[in-house]
Order: C-alpha cells, then sequence, then structure tokens
C-alpha cells in the first residue's frame, strides 16, 4: 500500500530529510585520508542524536547494527563501519538515515577521498547527473518506470556502467522502506503512476564494471562481482502536481565538499 502523506507530513519530512544533509555536510567538512570508518560513523551518530533524531538504519531489521552504512571503493552499500583507515584515493559512499517526529529521512552521497582516477572521477559525476535525471521524471501522472529507465539510459547505455539489480529505492515516510519499490532500471510507462503526495527515495547504485554484486559473510556488505568501484547518490523526492520536490538536500555537502582539501570534486 502506497502512502500518500499531508502537506504538514511533507513539511515534518522534510525537517527529517533536511537534517540527513546536514549530518553529511559535518563529514563532508573532516574527511580526510587517516581516518576510520568507524570514527565517521560515531561522528554521525552523535550529531543525530545531538538534533532530537534517531538514526533510521540501526537495529534495522532487528540486525542492522550501526546507525550509518559506510561503503568504501568495490562495497555497493550496506558496508559496515570498523576500524580500517581511509586511504588517499578511496572513494566512500556514505548512507545516512534520519528518524524524528515519526518520519525518516534517508540520504546517500560518495566522496572521494585524496587524488582518485579520472574514471572513478566520472563514475561519481555520472552517477549523481543520473539521480537527477530520475528526479526529473518524477512528476504526477508519470509511472515509477519513467524514473528507472532515465537513470539507466543515462549510466547503462550511455556510459556502459553496471546498474545493480539486486537493491531498488523507495517509497519513504513512517517507515523507512515503503512501497513503491523504485528500481534504477526498467520500461518507461511501467510500474505504479506518480501522484501528489507520494515521497520516493531515488538512488542510484553504479558500478564501474559488471553490474552482478554478491554479499558479505556479514550478511549485509554488497559487493561488486569484479571488484571496481561503485557509486551511490540518493534523494528524497516528494511528489506534486507541479515540479519534483527534492526535501533531502545537497547544497551544504558540496560548499563542504569544494572546501575541503583532502576532498576531490567530481561533478564540473
Ligand atoms: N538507504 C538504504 C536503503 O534504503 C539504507 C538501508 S540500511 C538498513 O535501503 F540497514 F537500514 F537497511
Ligand atoms: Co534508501
Amino acid at each position: 500500500m502506497i502512502h500518500y502523506k499531508t502537506t504538514e507530513e511533507i513539511e515534518i519530512m522534510r525537517h527529517s530529510c533536511l537534517l540527513v544533509g546536514k549530518a553529511h555536510a559535518e563529514l563532508a567538512k573532516v574527511l580526510k585520508p587517516g581516518m576510520t570508518t568507524m570514527q565517521v560513523n560515531d561522528m554521525i551518530e552523535t550529531f543525530i542524536r545531538d538534533n532530537g533524531a534517531v538514526p533510521s538504519f540501526k537495529n534495522y531489521g532487528g540486525t542492522y547494527p550501526f546507525a550509518t552504512c559506510i561503503s568504501v571503493n568495490d562495497v555497493v552499500v550496506h558496508g559496515f563501519p570498523n576500524n580500517n583507515t581511509i586511504k588517499d584515493g578511496d572513494i566512500i559512499s556514505l548512507d545516512i538515515g534520519v528518524y524524528k517526529n515519526g518520519f525518516h529521512g534517508d540520504s546517500a552521497y560518495t566522496y572521494a577521498v585524496g587524488e582518485v582516477s579520472n574514471d572513478v572521477k566520472q563514475l561519481l559525476k555520472i552517477t549523481k547527473e543520473s539521480l537527477y535525471k530520475g528526479i526529473e521524471k518524477a512528476r504526477n501522472g508519470n509511472r515509477v518506470g519513467d524514473i528507472a529507465f532515465a537513470i539507466q539510459e543515462h549510466t547503462e547505455k550511455k556510459h556502459g556502467y553496471g546498474v545493480v539489480r539486486d537493491l531498488v529505492g523507495h517509497g519513504l515516510g513512517r517507515n523507512l522502506h515503503e512501497e513503491p519499490q523504485v528500481p534504477n532500471y526498467g520500461k518507461r510507462g511501467s510500474g505504479a503512476k506518480l501522484k501528489p503526495g507520494m515521497v520516493l527515495a531515488i538512488e542510484p547504485m553504479i558500478n564501474m564494471g559488471v553490474k552482478e554484486v554478491y554479499q558479505d559473510e556479514d550478511g549485509w556488505t554488497i559487493r561488486t562481482r569484479d571488484g571496481k568501484a561503485s557509486a551511490h547518490f540518493e534523494h528524497d523526492v516528494h511528489i506534486t502536481k507541479a515540479a519534483p520536490d527534492i526535501l533531502s538536500s545537497f547544497e551544504e555537502i558540496e560548499v563542504a565538499e569544494k572546501a575541503n582539501p583532502n576532498l576531490t570534486w567530481c561533478h564540473d
């Protein structure tokens, strides 16, 4: 069942979604080689709780052990924070969810630490672009497949990347995962019809090489089959009668990212 949100509920959700962006920006200010992913996780968890919210992912399904997912290089999503040190040349996909005032916000961003190869820069740039191409289709009367098709066109068709099939975006609201599912691949004109009041977490997970992935023994960590890099960008989008309303924000993240000499800006 799809849960449509009232105008009042949307404003509560906007607050949760913006808080996720602020949590990301806190990290983007200080991220550098030498930090461990656990330090990153703990910083974000503290920020979330200091802002009167709860990390959505912690104990998700009774099993996810951490506040955030931190996925390095060939890890696609759902990476566990650990005591490994972040190195120059790594890409870090950070996924953050917060629960506040009864509603979730959920947003992911991939950071390039230090000097990364041109291939990796391009992967991050195209993946973020594909997110906005998908969002452009998130309009009243369109279908979920229109979003999916736009993302797949830009990444797989145009740039030869692998679009992950096993994981998808989702509806968002009082629950972290609501209907409908929002795949990053599919046919134009297929799937659920988009209507005002829907909120979708759109989240392309794009591999530099093959689309196939596998799960680590920890039961969560998803890696690319060929060991090549993977990128992940996620926004929460409210369907309106008019233009798509992006509830989350990358603005503060991007300002911090550009100002941080230890990060490479990949999006020009
Ligand atoms: N953004 C991811 C998702 O929507 C993060 C979920 S991690 C989990 O699936 F632990 F909460 F599952
Ligand atoms: Co999500």
